[in-house]
């Protein structure tokens, strides 16, 4: 992490016990950068155009929102305090804060199910960083020039129906991921999000620009903003609720890991918002990218995991300099993907060390190499297991493979959960005036926050839950 180790005399606040000496972030902006670097990734890209058309649009994007708003900035929030105040790995945090406050130390269930979170997700995650590898070629050699929907969308099955391409990929994708993480300082690479978000941004304009072209931009814009509340269900607010931890990597102890190397006197309220705002800018852009192709081509929005896979290649194929700018956005997705991949592994690996005092390249190693092996899971599931729905007795989950079972559990049941606990933890447990001193805020906005905290989120969360396990 880009962080400077001189400056403990800052972090005068942490807990006796703590690792006091932990380097801190050098500044606000750096801090901003990691975790905007773990937000911003496939969640925006490629996940929220698909689960946005599989649940009707408007209606699920509007519900969307309110998660981030109401449900994920207060957990952002509170994560970061938690972090901050415990100063060390999230496990240890947390026990330290309630060994502190004589709290019973089961709180650290937090950080153990967001462990456990990440693991699960970076197994099937890395499988679609795979596929943003194997497009960068795709584009680059041209072959998308000029080619209609039904051959993108057959270059896309062929990708799907060949295991050991995409096990390639999804090797090299889980390689990349290792590398960094095993090394331990990435601040190369935070400074590189600097550069490389903002020409992703950038690149994601361009798309649109292109988009507005297609002449069915006012009938995408409409479809992403004008709420149809007959096409939302119980289980789309459940997805909408889940997607918006996924998206700003909460309810698995990301947000607590950065927050523990962030200075004292920086604002917590303020850098949970900017990286919120940006991170949903960023899914609403790809949105707005996507499904005026979607409707030019008379493509299904409903059509699930593949759909920028079969939308974004035949802009790139039609637009001026199409090879090259596509190329480049597969590129900047990798990135992406790859510093949010960086954040799913790294608190499995920061608790082997810590936990069973294994050195991080051991660490790194036992765990990238059980999560690639997982992931093969996912990869057959797209083509040799594509019928085998293990739990396809539950109503709920008919039809669902390994793959997305995975996706379904980690996004909609346990970030949600994990979300819970934090929510609990910061609203009923940790003593008041510590989260005073933390979050800094005016009276009247601690309170808003403090109620949220205590009462909005989880009443959200649990009667989500119990909805849809009607
Ligand atoms: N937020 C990342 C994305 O949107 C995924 C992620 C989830 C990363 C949870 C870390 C933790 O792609």
């Amino acid at each position: 992490m880009s962080v400077t180790s001189s400056d403990s005399a800052a972090y005068s606040g942490a807990l006796e016990g703590s690792n006091a000496k932990r380097g801190l972030w050098s500044s606000r902006l750096a801090f901003i950068l990691a975790a905007t670097g773990s937000a911003v990734g496939l969640g925006n890209i490629w996940k929220f155009p698909y689960v946005t058309g599989e649940n009707g649009g408007g209606a699920f994007v509007l519900v969307y929102l309110l998660c981030i708003a109401v449900v994920g900035i207060p957990i952002m929030m509170a994560e970061v305090m938690i972090g901050r105040r415990g100063g060390c790995s999230p496990v240890k945090s947390l026990s330290l804060i309630a060994e502190r406050d004589r709290l019973n130390s089961a709180w650290k269930l937090v950080g153990a199910v967001g462990i456990l979170a990440g693991f699960l997700i970076l197994s099937f995650y890395s499988v679609i960083g795979g596929w943003a590898i194997s497009y960068v070629g795709t584009t680059a050699s041209g072959q998308l020039a000029g080619q209609s929907a039904e051959a993108v969308g057959a270059i896309f099955s062929g990708l799907l129906s060949d295991p050991t391409t995409l096990l390639a990929w999804h090797t090299l994708f889980m390689a990349l991921v290792m590398v960094v993480v095993a090394r331990g300082v990435r601040s190369g690479l935070e400074r590189a999000v600097s550069i490389l978000m903002p020409a992703l941004f950038v690149l994601l304009l361009i798309v649109v620009g292109y988009a507005m072209t297609t002449g069915h931009f006012g009938q995408a814009a409409a479809f992403l903003f004008q709420p149809d509340f007959s096409k939302l269900t119980t289980s789309g607010i459940l997805v909408a609720l889940g997607h918006a931890f996924f998206t700003l990597s909460l309810g698995m102890a990301v947000m607590m890991a950065y927050g523990s190397y962030l200075p004292k006197n920086i604002s917590i309220a303020k850098t949970s918002m900017a990286v919120s705002v940006i991170d949903t800018g960023v899914a609403l852009l790809a949105g707005l990218a996507i499904f005026p192709i979607v409707f030019a081509n008379g493509l299904e929005p409903g059509a699930g995991p593949g759909l920028i896979f079969q939308t974004l290649p035949l802009a790139f194929g039609q637009m001026p300099m199409g090879s090259l700018f596509g190329t480049l956005f597969f590129v900047l997705l990798i990135f992406a993907a790859w510093t949010s991949g960086i954040s799913l592994l790294e608190p499995i690996v920061e608790w082997l060390e810590e936990r069973k005092g294994m050195n991080r390249t051991v660490s790194t190693l036992g765990a990238g190499i059980v999560c690639w092996a997982l992931g093969i899971a996912s990869i057959l599931s797209l083509n040799l297991w594509s019928d085998f729905a293990p739990l396809g007795f539950v109503p709920m989950l008919e039809g669902k493979t390994i793959f997305d079972l995975l996706d379904f559990f980690t996004a909609n049941i346990m970030l949600p959960l994990g979300g819970l606990l934090v929510a609990l933890f910061a609203g009923w447990v940790m003593s008041r005036q510590a989260m005073e001193r933390e979050l800094s805020l005016s009276p009247a906005m601690f309170n808003l926050w403090l109620i949220t905290v205590r009462f909005v989120t989880p009443v959200a969360v649990a009667v989500v839950f119990i909805y849809n396990l009607m």
